[in-house]
Parts: C-alpha cells; sequence; structure tokens
C-alpha cells in the first residue's frame, strides 16, 4: 500500500476516510453529502471516534456510491487510528482510499498514514492457492489537503516504516530460507544502496579472534556463522558510533540440550534482536540520521549433531573468559558475549544496546506486553524507556545485582552459562554483564515476548511484530541528533 498526498480528493477514490476526534461523528463537520445520515448511522452503531473504533457504511457522494469509513483518532494515538484504516480496509475489495486530513495537524495527519503503511505489511511468499478476493486490495492511501509538514514528516517515518517491514520480513522468514549467509546477502541488498557500509566475519576469522563461545553453538550446524556490522556514519568523522548488538541464531533447537518438538517451529525468529538491529539501520540510514550508528548481528544456527558442543564442555571465548556450558540451550548468552566483546574491541563505544529474543523467563515475567530493559547506567535505562513509551514499542526495567550474578559462578571454570531456574531472565542478563567493559554503558533488551504475536495488534498483523525498530530510531533521534 502507497501513501500519497495531494490537495484535492482524487477521482478515482472508493473509500473517504474520516478521522473523528472525541465526541463522535458531527455532521456539521463533517465533509461529505449525506453528513447528517452518516453521522446519524453511527452515533446509532455506537460510535464514539474513541481511538481504535471505526464505522463503516455507503453514501452517495458526487452521483456515485462510495465508502465511507469514519475512524477514532483519539488524543495522541494517531498511528493506531491509521492501523485501523489499513485492518478495515486491507482485504475489503477497496483500491483507493482517500483520508480526508484537512482538520488534522500535519504530525497527525503524518502519523495515521504511518499507522496505514505498518498495519498493512503482510507476507504471502508462500501462499500460492490465495483467491483473488482474499489478496489484498488497498493499493493506496492518499491524504488529501493535509497541512504543512505532513509530507516531510511522512518521509522520515516512511523510512521508519521500512525498517519494521525489513525486520518483519527476517523474522517472519523460516530458517531454511534465513540462515547466517543468506541474512547476510538480504542485509545487503537492503542496507548498501541507503550507504551502510558491511564489514562480515567467517568462521576462520572469528577462529582467529578466539570467538570460541559463538562458534560452539554453531558446531552443530551446518550452516557456517557470521558475525555481521552494518556501518552506518552519518555524524562527525571520527566520532565514536553507537552500537546496537542483535542476537541472531536463525534457529534454535537448543542443540544437545535439545527443546521439546511442540512450538520448536517458534525458534525461527530466535533472530528476532538481529532482525531488529537491521531493521532500525534500514530506518536510521534510510532518513539519514546525522549520527554514527553500528549494528552487529551475532548470527548461528543451534542445532544437535555429532560435531555439536555439549553440556559440560568449557568453552574460551574472545574475553579470555571461559564458560561452562551447562545448557546449549542458554545459546543466546554465548552468541552475544563474543559479539558485545568484538563491538567493544573493535568500535570502542561509550554505549552499547543489545536485543535478544534471550529467556522464555521473560514471558512469565511480563508476557506480551512490554520487554525486558536491564542496565548498567540509570540515565540510558530512563532514555531508552522514555523512547520506547513514546515510539509505541514500551520497556519494563528489571534489577540486576551481585546477589545474582554470583549465581553464575561454576566449580570449574570462570562461569557457568545457566543460573537456576528461578530469576532466569536477570541471570541471562547478569551473564552479559560480564562482557561488559568498565566505564561503558550498556543495555540489555530482552524481547522474547516482543519479537512475535499470536494476535492482531494495532500496528501490526499477527506474527513478526518488528518489536525494537521504532525505539531504536527513536532512541537515536532523541539522543544521538542534538
Ligand atoms: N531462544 C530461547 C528463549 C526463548 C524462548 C525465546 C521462548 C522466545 C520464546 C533461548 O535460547 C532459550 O532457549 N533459553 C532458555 C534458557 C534456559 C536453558 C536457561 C529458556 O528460556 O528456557
Ligand atoms: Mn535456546
Ligand atoms: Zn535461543
Amino acid at each position: 500500500m502507497d501513501i500519497r498526498f495531494s490537495a484535492d480528493r482524487p477521482q478515482d477514490a472508493d473509500v473517504i476516510v474520516v478521522p473523528v476526534g472525541k465526541g463522535g461523528a458531527d455532521a456539521a463537520s463533517m465533509p461529505i453529502e449525506q453528513s447528517k445520515t452518516v453521522a446519524a448511522a453511527a452515533s446509532s452503531a455506537r460510535f464514539e471516534g474513541k481511538p481504535g473504533q471505526s464505522f463503516s457504511t455507503y453514501a452517495e457522494e458526487g452521483g456515485k456510491t462510495v465508502r465511507v469509513l469514519l475512524v477514532g483518532t483519539g488524543k495522541d494515538s494517531f498511528d493506531r487510528a491509521g492501523g485501523t484504516i489499513a485492518a478495515q480496509l486491507l482485504t475489503t475489495g477497496a483500491k483507493h482510499a482517500v483520508l480526508i486530513a484537512d482538520g488534522l495537524d500535519g504530525d497527525a495527519a503524518s502519523d495515521m498514514a504511518y499507522g496505514a503503511k505498518l498495519r498493512s505489511w503482510r507476507i504471502d511468499t508462500y501462499r500460492t492457492t490465495l483467491k483473488d478476493h482474499e489478496k489484498p486490495s488497498l493499493e493506496t492511501l492518499t491524504l488529501a489537503g493535509a497541512k504543512d509538514g505532513a509530507e516531510d514528516r511522512w518521509t522520515r517515518l516512511g523510512a521508519i516504516a521500512e525498517g519494521v517491514a525489513f525486520t518483519r520480513e527476517l523474522v517472519s522468514e523460516p530458517a531454511n530460507i534465513i540462515y547466517p549467509e543468506s541474512f547476510v546477502e538480504r542485509a545487503r541488498a537492503k542496507l548498501e544502496p541507503l550507504g551502510v557500509t558491511l564489514r562480515v566475519l567467517d568462521e576462520p576469522e572469528m577462529e582467529k579472534l578466539g570467538m570460541n563461545a559463538l562458534l560452539g553453538v554453531s558446531l552443530g550446524s551446518e550452516k557456517p556463522a557470521r558475525l555481521l556490522a552494518l556501518e552506518y556514519m552519518g555524524g562527525k568523522d571520527g566520532e565514536k558510533p553507537l552500537v546496537f548488538v542483535g542476537k541472531g541464531v536463525t534457529f534454535d533447537t537448543g542443540g544437545i540440550s535439545l527443546k521439546q518438538p511442540q512450538g520448536m517451529e517458534d525458534m525461527k525468529w530466535d533472530m528476532g534482536g538481529a532482525g531488529a538491529v537491521a531493521g532500525a539501520m534500514t530506518a536510521i540510514a534510510g532518513r539519514k540520521a546525522k549520527t554514527n550508528v553500528v549494528g552487529i548481528c551475532g548470527l548461528v544456527e543451534n542445532m544437535p549433531d555429532g560435531r555439536a558442543m555439549r553440556p559440560g564442555d568449557i568453552v574460551t571465548s574472545m574475553s579470555g573468559q571461559t564458560i561452562e556450558v551447562i545448557n546449549t540451550d542458554a545459546e543466546g548468552r554465548l552468541v552475544l558475549c563474543d559479539a558485545l566483546h568484538w563491538a567493544q574491541e573493535t568500535y570502542q563505544p561509550d554505549t552499547i544496546v543489545d536485543l535478544a529474543t534471550l529467556t522464555g523467563a521473560m514471558l512469565i515475567s511480563l508476557g506480551h506486553e512490554q520487554a525486558g530493559c536491564f542496565s548498567n547506567n540509570d540515565g540510558l535505562a530512563d532514555r531508552l524507556i522514555a523512547a520506547g513509551e513514546q515510539s509505541g514499542d514500551p520497556l519494563w526495567r528489571l534489577p540486576l545485582g551481585k546477589a545474582y550474578d554470583k549465581l553464575l559462578d561454576s566449580p570449574i571454570a570462570d562461569m557457568k552459562n545457566v543460573g537456576p531456574r528461578s530469576a532466569g531472565s536477570i541471570t541471562a542478563a547478569q551473564f552479559l554483564q560480564r562482557f561488559i567493559k568498565e566505564g561503558v554503558k550498556w543495555a540489555h533488551l530482552d524481547i522474547a515476548g516482543m519479537a512475535w504475536s499470536d494476535k492482531d495488534g494495532p500496528v501490526w498483523a499477527k506474527g513478526a511484530t518488528g518489536f525494537g525498530v521504532r525505539l531504536l530510531d527513536r532512541f537515536v533521534a532523541d539522543n544521538y541528533e542534538g
């Protein structure tokens, strides 16, 4: 679905979308011929203009019968109202909707376009038997009479939506299609044209660097691991970049500590952290942010095999710290610890943020409403939480502390890769913190409950949500482009 802008209503529009604020439909201000009837019908159907609410009917307009869709806008939820437009119209046969935007301020209008764009994304690659009437019909949403600034703002929001779409694509694709090498190639095709430089480490290079924790996870897989760095230098020459790191386990069987079959197919999205990083880089580069950012993806497949790592094996990470691998299903932290160490050695960042579908325990603590945020720095945590609130990717802070850290001590190596069953998300974060250098501001976002949704949301259809992209983009915009 494309977004367009025009001064007047396009002749070929087959839907007129009217935004309606609190108080419900008001015939006097509704810019359609049969406003009285439509307003009365809406109010009798209990349409009150609340965010997420909509009312659809048909009316005579310019001698034709057209669909009229009233959408409730609320105060700060124009993206959500836009999402409602897409959800209501996407497969209804409507082709061209016109949003009457002259009563909205520029920001609100562009936010509605943004929400509609986000909500309209879907992946039909593997549906070969879709009937015509099941396919998306809505091709265009035109904003008619949008105020100054709306189109400029849309240029930026459109780039972010593109990033969200890229993350959803990577996350939705199955593991026979997206594995470390193919992830890199998709990222190359998407990001090089935006001015991003790719740096790719293969297994021999990682071996030389001593990344035995990351490589240990990959031992059972036929698919070679990759470490991918996406370098976007839109800021001052020589200024240290902000660094994002993502867990990119393209499939997580658990390895020798094999997962149960039920739900294992979900582990195709265990690269959701890396997917979010790639999508955020798409957004940031796409809107030409004036700052330096590097996104790093640790890409590995976790499989059981004769060559796979065993429980009890001890690996030496790139940092030199040794890890007793008690459970091969706690693989994400093994990938991240080497990626985080390499990131700090290579880019000397002041601030580093990692994203990972790291622990099932996250679903127990926060469910599917917010991601967990762990940080060694209160200011950083506050800035991320604020960006989350603003962008629609909410975070909730969880604690770190010495007593939790101690749970990882091993009788034979520097640490174990798992603690006891309790506080599983926190001990996972403690494990990562052992690889953060003195003075580096670090935050870890456990997005295990957020990367995928079993039900439709305001700006996503069920499936991959693209969580993290809007958050990271907002975090950059608010703190690194001043
Ligand atoms: N990728 C999983 C975590 C996960 C589970 C994400 C469910 C999304 C949904 C991770 O690699 C894992 O297996 N973690 C284990 C850790 C345990 C062995 C300490 C877990 O959460 O059970
Ligand atoms: Mn696992
Ligand atoms: Zn995993």
